[in-house]
Formats: structure tokens, sequence, C-alpha cells
């Protein structure tokens, strides 16, 4: 098995998760050589010397043949990835902004490149999701999705309903977990749902679309009103990301707040969990469930690339590449 030598990006809650978990895997024989890090006056639990603010003492180590980025400032990531890849080195990034801005250069660069790009951590943290999508189904079969893929919102929302926490105490208890972003409105007004949105779609269907394009929503017009609608019906409110094949072959995807219905597979999703329902040819209903956020189970996921990695897996976006030529045209994908 190659030997993995990691330069990691970022040691906030995932960073520092995957470092920590590192430590408990040896098997994978994978280390971590250098941590490049914004701000050197924070205390940090790991050595000083594994720290630098010199992005490039990562990038041009030739020893280093594994960046990995979990940093939240999407245009620096996308630096940072770019340089890596056309530098020779593999890459586990779980910068969802930066995926969903970027897919059409991310593609670009892996093609010339050839170089791994893998991001199970971007979507879903603990569930496997994205290999899932790329490798499971083919095209024609998969039915439709429908998604809860956001951790923070689903938390909020479980506390607010079941618990009669205020919208502002659940946030914050959500923050101090870990699942939040560090600007927690992209959590809360859909943002975050809907950029994983964006790049599950593409290892779904094959559909390259900007997340400005898809009609979204968040959670920040949900009011107590509606949970007592929701309540009185035996509803639950869930944000929901959703695609479907329509009858005319095209796509219909969004991401908006919803009533699911109490023997809904997704109302058994509850705090930080996620969830992910497909119907596909033949496979008729699958339901796939685990931890949406949080320090381990993002790690697991950036830890089940790294495995990828040592047997060289590339994700092939053969949805992407495999399509007939109508499948492509512009109108494969309807906007809502
Ligand atoms: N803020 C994100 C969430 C973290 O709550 O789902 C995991 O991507």
């Amino acid at each position: 098995h190659k030997q993995l030598t990691i330069g990691l990006f970022g040691f906030g809650v995932v960073g520092e998760g995957l470092y920590k978990v590192l430590q408990q895997t040896p098997s994978l024989k994978a280390s971590i050589k250098k941590v490049c890090i914004k701000n050197p006056e924070k205390k940090r639990n790991a050595p000083d010397s594994l720290f630098t603010t010199d992005k490039d003492v990562l990038l041009n180590d030739p020893e280093i043949n594994v960046i990995v980025e979990v940093i939240n400032e999407s245009e620096n990531a996308f630096h940072i990835v770019s340089t890596a890849l056309k530098n020779g080195k593999d890459v586990v990034s779980a910068s969802k902004k930066m995926i969903a801005e970027h897919l059409p250069e991310l593609l670009e660069l892996q093609k010339q490149t050839d170089r791994s790009f893998l991001c199970e951590a971007a979507a879903c943290a603990s569930i496997p999701v994205i290999r899932n999508l790329e490798e499971y189904y083919d095209n024609d079969l998969l039915h439709s999705i429908k998604a809860i893929v956001n951790g923070s919102t689903n938390f909020i929302l479980t506390k607010m309903f079941e618990e009669n926490l205020s919208f502002r105490d659940a946030l914050i208890l959500a923050q101090q977990l870990g699942f939040a972003e560090s600007d927690p409105t992209l959590d809360v007004e859909g943002y975050d749902a809907v950029n994983k949105w964006a790049f599950l779609l593409t290892h779904a269907y094959g559909i390259i679309e900007h997340p400005d394009n898809i009609v979204f929503n968040g959670i920040q017009n949900v009011q107590a009103g509606d949970a007592n609608v929701a309540r009185e019906k035996h509803y639950d409110i869930k944000l929901v990301a959703q695609a479907k094949k329509l009858q005319n072959g095209k796509v219909a995807a969004f991401v908006l707040p919803q009533f699911i219905k109490h023997d809904d597979h997704l109302a058994f999703v509850k705090n930080e969990y996620n969830g992910v329902v497909i119907e596909s040819g033949f496979a008729d209903k699958q339901f796939f469930y685990g931890k949406g956020a949080g320090s381990f189970p993002t790690a697991s996921a950036v830890l089940s690339d790294l495995s990828a990695l040592r047997y060289q897996y590339k994700y092939e976006y053969k949805k992407l590449y495999h399509h007939t030529p109508q499948e492509l045209t512009n109108d494969f994908y309807v906007r809502v």
C-alpha cells in the first residue's frame, strides 16, 4: 500500500478530529507531516512544531503526497486545491461551498493532472453518499432522491419542535457542538444544503448546476404556527433536498422546508443526523442514515477517502462523461 504523507489545511472541528482519528488508526499508514493554520496564536492540542502559517511549506514539499483541505474560506480553499493538484498531489476536501462553486474547474483540473480529488466528507459526513450515488445507480434507474443534508438545521428543528428550545438556544447549542458553519447563516438559510445538493446532483445525474440556479430556502421562515399545524396533523418539519426524474426524463431539484409524515423515513432523522431516501429501479426504496455533522463523523469520511487513495480511487463521474448526447442537452435539468 501507498504510504500517505499528509499536508493538512485547517485545524478546526474537522481538522483536529482527523488528527485525533489518525492517531487511533496506525494501520492506515497515513501521517500528518504539517498543518497549515491561519491563526498561530490559538492554543491547540498538538505539538507546535506541527504547525505553520505558510501554505507553500505544504504545497511545495515533495514528500507530502496528499493534501487534506478542511478550511472554510472557499476561495482560499480553491487556490490550495488547484495548486496541490497541479503539484501532483492527491487532494481530499470537505469544502462544500468551494466544490459547488468551482465544480467545472475541478473536473478540468482532475483530467489535466490525473490526480484524485475526493470529497466524501463534504456531504452528509459519515454517510457514504457520494460513492453510493457515483457508483451504484445507472442514471436511468435512479428515480428520486429525498434527503436531509444539513445537520445543524435538522438539529435546530428537532430541539425546537420536540424539546421546546428557542431557535436561538438551539442554534447556540449546534455551534457549541461543532455542527454549525463559522457563519451559521449558511446553515440556517439553506446555503450549505444547496451547495451540497449541487454536487450531489453531479454524482447522481451528471448535472452541473451552479447552486445560485437551484431553488432553495432554509428554515429562517419556519414559524411557531407551522409547528402547530405540523403537530396537529402528525407531520414533522424538515429541510429537505429533493431531486426527481420527471416523466419526460428531465430532473427537477430543489431544497425546501417541508412537512414530512411521521411514517416517512426522513421523520426518523433527528438532531445532527442526516438521511437519504433513494428510489430506484429494482431496488425499490433504500434509506441511508448517519451523523451528518460533527468532528469524528466528518473525520470518518475524510479517513475513508484517505483509505481509498491507497488504491488510487478516483470518481469517474460516469453520469457526466457517459451520458448519451440527448441527455447532455441543456434542458436535461429543469429549473423549478
Ligand atoms: N454545518 C454543516 C451541517 C456541517 O450542519 O450539516 C456538515 O457539513
